[in-house]
């Protein structure tokens, strides 16, 4: 016979997806009828307006429905008040959100160099893991700076859920976070020192609800400056993919960011050249327009392989200015994701 008990038993083994906790644990069950064969539920969300509300809805219903002699099952949905969710989760506070996050691998994108085409590379290796079946999220750690979200034509302000800012989702799925989405307009700029914007990057890292995902990139400012020092510092590194360009100046800066690389001791997993050469359409010849390579010399510098040389291509600078990096393809592309993979460490540093 079915009753109350063993819809709230069922309901148990339901768990909220992005904080892995049961229904019934996390208080979200608010009210049980049972009138015969039909159920009627009613689930309070943490927050108003929860992107994940349709798949909760979903998995309430498939749980009930399993149980002998339903034969119908009403779910309502409504939203815990701020007094439930403090009683929840306590007053809001700094790193909250970081305990539900389970990110496997955290990867910098770094350059000594300014316009090297550090947040190409990571939009690029964002979207090919994104099509690979990975879990992937771009965390901005360019706060004056920030070109993320025009690449993925994105645009705050962000949402709060329950333990954090909600990250942006790109087309293709990526989770996206970047100061731009916290300013009041995007031409605002932000003029902060060397410490605040360490704060910020941390905050970027422990107060977005990132949820599950198998990489998380970070495209780092130019430059080996204070940044750069605490993202490598605080957040859980696992390795640097170091850009360069043909330009001598390129390579001499770059081998700065390896050696600082060096001294903080996270391993360099490649050396990716962009801006290598240019294809001319018309004859087909390739044009190396900044001059010959020193990838090989900042590759053997850094220790690490060339992970891949990509063209100037016009195609790629359309698709960046119209926010559309996740349609960029390059022949070049399927070799870095390989080479990319091959280089992650085996062991991987857990975040803590
Ligand atoms: N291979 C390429 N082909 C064509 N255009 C490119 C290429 N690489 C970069 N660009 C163009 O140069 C711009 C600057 O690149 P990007 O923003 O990735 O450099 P960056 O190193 O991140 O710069 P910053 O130091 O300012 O963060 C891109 O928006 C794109 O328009
Ligand atoms: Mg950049």
């Amino acid at each position: 016979m079915l009753d109350k008990d063993k819809v709230l038993e069922a309901l148990a083994r339901v768990n909220d997806p992005e904080l892995h906790r049961s229904l019934t644990d996390l208080k979200m069950v608010r009210d049980v009828q049972i009138r015969g064969g039909k159920a009627e539920v009613t689930i309070a969300l943490t927050v108003p307006n929860c992107p994940l509300k349709d798949q909760i809805e979903s998995d309430v219903r498939v749980a009930i429905a399993a149980l002998p002699g339903v034969e119908q099952v009403f779910v309502h949905l409504t939203a815990m008040t701020d007094e439930e969710r403090k009683a929840l989760f306590g007053e809001p506070k700094e790193g909250a959100a970081a305990q539900y996050n389970h990110v496997n691998r955290v990867v910098a994108v770094m350059s000594g160099k300014g316009g090297v085409g550090k947040s190409l590379v990571t939009g690029l290796l964002a979207t090919a893991l994104a099509r690979e079946g990975y879990r992937v999220g771009v965390l901005d750690a360019d706060i004056t700076g920030p070109s993320i979200p025009m690449l993925f034509g994105l645009q705050g302000p962000v949402e709060p859920g329950p333990v954090g800012i909600r990250p942006l989702q790109s087309q293709t799925g990526i989770k996206v976070i970047s100061m731009n989405f916290l300013l009041a307009s995007e031409d605002q700029p932000v003029i902060w020192r060397g410490p605040l914007i360490g704060k910020a990057i941390t905050q970027l890292w422990g107060d977005v609800m990132w949820g599950d995902l198998d990489y998380l990139l970070v495209d780092l400012p130019p430059g080996t400056s204070d940044a750069s020092l605490t993202t490598m510092q605080s957040l859980p590194v696992n390795g640097i993919v170091m850009v360069t360009t043909p330009q001598s100046l390129a390579a001499m800066v770059v081998r700065k960011a390896v050696h600082m690389a060096q001294a903080v001791k996270i391993p360099i997993l490649g050396v990716v050249e962009n801006m290598a050469y240019f294809v001319c359409p018309d004859t087909g010849k390739q044009h190396f327009i900044f001059g010959p390579s020193h990838a090989g010399e900042v590759a053997l510098t850094a220790g690490a392989p060339l992970l891949a040389q990509l063209p100037i291509a016009p195609q790629v600078a359309a698709c960046c200015d119209a926010g559309e990096i996740e349609s960029v393809t390059l022949a070049e592309i399927p070799a870095l994701l390989k080479a990319f993979i091959q280089a992650m460490p085996v062991t991987e540093r857990r975040p803590t």
